[in-house]
């Protein structure tokens, strides 16, 4: 696992940008896996930015979000699907069909997350995933565990998640308590991944992180330690140096 430390958040988003640029010139149909909450806004903006300045283009490029709340309408302003199009798909010239995200609100829930996992591999395995981390080591919604699964599945949120999330609903307890996420498999099958962290509330677990060097179900983005090409990039206060 490759460890960049960058000196701030700024940095640390023009980075991640750059390395999804890259990897969009170098494949323009790129299978691209992307995460939502505050961490990765800095590099979506820079995207934005390189699409209309520098025509980044994205018109074949093929996404798949990680996660989404189960219950909530996609048009809900604390829906997932609402948050990627209001920071990125609706400044950028992704295709609408070419867009994939979890939907909360499927009538048979299983049945949408075995077709979703069909779909990852019908266009994968994913070119290059994204990911933030949770202050409890989830990577996407897989929360700490005994076992972590490997498909595209529904599962409770650790109250930890529920309490950091919360904050951004007017009423916290309108949070819902279930989400679905992408599994560890397609994770760990995408080619290359890019997790970002910054911010001091992120110190403490991405020490565990780095230093403990050990796998666990209990902080699940400790798996990424077995991928052949995943890079961190955190600022300073991640990192706890600042
Ligand atoms: C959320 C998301 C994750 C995200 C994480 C960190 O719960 N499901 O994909 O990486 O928590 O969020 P933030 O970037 O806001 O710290």
């Amino acid at each position: 696992m490759k460890k960049l430390v960058k000196n701030d958040y700024e940095n640390m988003s023009s980075d991640a940008a750059a390395i999804v640029a890259e990897a969009i010139r170098k494949k323009p149909n790129l299978v691209l896996g992307l995460a939502t909450g505050s961490t990765p806004l800095g590099m979506y903006k820079e995207l934005i930015r390189m699409h209309k300045e520098e025509g980044l283009d994205f018109s074949q490029v093929i996404t798949f979000n990680l996660d989404e709340f189960c219950g909530i309408s996609p048009d809900n302003k604390h829906s997932y699907r609402y948050y990627m199009y209001q920071n990125f798909f609706n400044h950028v010239n992704v295709m609408p069909k070419n867009i994939y995200i979890p939907d909360g609100k499927a009538e048979d829930i299983e049945e949408f997350c075995r077709e979703y996992d069909r779909k990852i591999e019908e266009f994968g395995p994913i070119d290059l995933q994204i990911l933030g981390i949770g202050r409890n080591g989830h990577i996407g919604f897989n929360e700490p565990a005994d076992r972590l699964k490997v498909d595209t599945h529904v599962v409770t949120l650790a109250e930890e998640t529920i309490r950091d999330n919360g904050s951004f609903f007017d009423d916290p307890l309108d949070m819902p308590k279930r989400a679905i996420t992408m599994g560890l498999g397609a994770i760990m099958k995408a080619k290359k991944i890019l997790l970002l962290a910054n911010g001091r509330k992120k110190a403490t677990i991405m020490a565990s992180l780095l230093k403990d060097r050990h796998v666990t179900t209990k902080l699940p983005a400790s798996f990424l330690c077995l991928h052949p090409d995943a890079t961190i990039i955190m600022d300073r206060e991640a990192a706890g140096e600042a």
